[in-house]
């Protein structure tokens, strides 16, 4: 059943989780089959947690699809990652939009061919309105790039003199950020074993709390995203004051 999402008054389950899903090239190895058998195995993932956030009452998802460093890898390989997101795009987006799902791509798109490029304008446009889970997939996306596109919008305005170079704060670039319009994540979680962020959001993950697995994204499900949000739940997140200050805000707003 679509429904709107009612804002989680828990603080115990996050608002927006971030993914980098991780790990389908040597899922696929491990089993003798090509890299792309991977690629195609951690759709089913992709769609099970989309379906755990609307369990657990997430209200923003965005998942790491494709990095601007992942142009780098075979031709072969990243021609068969544009058709199976074209594909995807295709065949998912209905499906979103009857579950009231909104969809953003981020990233730079102009890299992509027209064809994706049309298919991303239909889709955002088409579920634009949807009220339930937010759902942002990073393609050709690094976070440095999106800082820099930011900078550059406000270096614009300086040079038109509507800004002065003094009025720039951290409020400013967070506004020109890609996500500015939503809330930042509160949970990070990396599938795959490595420990590192690969250039995904970097200004947006200042205080997101991080998890690591090791299960590789295909073999990803819900109960592995249940786990982490239990993780999550078991933290003390303090933004800079100490623990104490924390407990007595916890105490009085209980
Ligand atoms: C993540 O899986 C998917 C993309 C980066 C597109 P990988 O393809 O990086 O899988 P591993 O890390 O090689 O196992
Ligand atoms: C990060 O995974 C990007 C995505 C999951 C889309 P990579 O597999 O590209 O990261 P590195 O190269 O191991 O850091
Ligand atoms: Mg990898």
């Amino acid at each position: 059943m679509a429904k709107a999402n009612t804002q989680t008054s828990n603080p115990d389950t996050p608002r927006h989780v971030a993914i980098i899903m991780d790990g389908n090239g040597r899922w696929a190895r491990r089993r003798h089959l090509p890299r792309f058998a991977g690629h195609r195995a951690g759709l089913e993932s992709v769609r099970k947690t989309i379906r755990a956030c609307g369990e657990q009452g997430v209200e923003v998802l965005t998942l790491f699809a494709f990095s601007s460093e992942n142009w780098r890898r075979p031709k072969e390989e990243v021609g068969l990652l544009m058709n199976l997101f074209l594909n995807a795009l295709d065949k998912e987006v209905g499906k979103l939009h009857e579950n009231n799902i909104r969809l953003r791509i981020i990233g730079d798109i102009t890299a992509f061919s027209s064809e994706i490029q049309q298919r991303i304008v239909d889709a955002e446009r088409l579920t634009c309105n949807n009220t339930a889970l937010q759902l942002n997939i990073a393609a050709n996306f690094g976070g440095r790039w999106d800082i820099a596109q930011s900078c550059r919008q406000l270096a614009a305005r300086v040079a038109k003199g509507e800004l002065s170079a003094e009025a720039i704060t951290p409020e400013l670039i967070h506004q020109g950020l890609s996500l500015a319009a939503l809330p930042e994540p509160d949970l990070f979680i990396r599938s795959g074993g490595e420990q590192r962020i690969s250039n995904f959001l970097l200004w947006q993950l200042a205080y997101t709390e991080l998890y690591f697995t090791d299960l590789l994204w295909p073999e990803f499900d819900e109960a592995a995203f249940n786990e982490a949000l239990l993780s999550f739940a078991r933290r003390q997140r303090r933004f800079g004051r100490t623990g104490e200050q924390v407990e007595a805000e916890r105490i009085t707003h209980a």
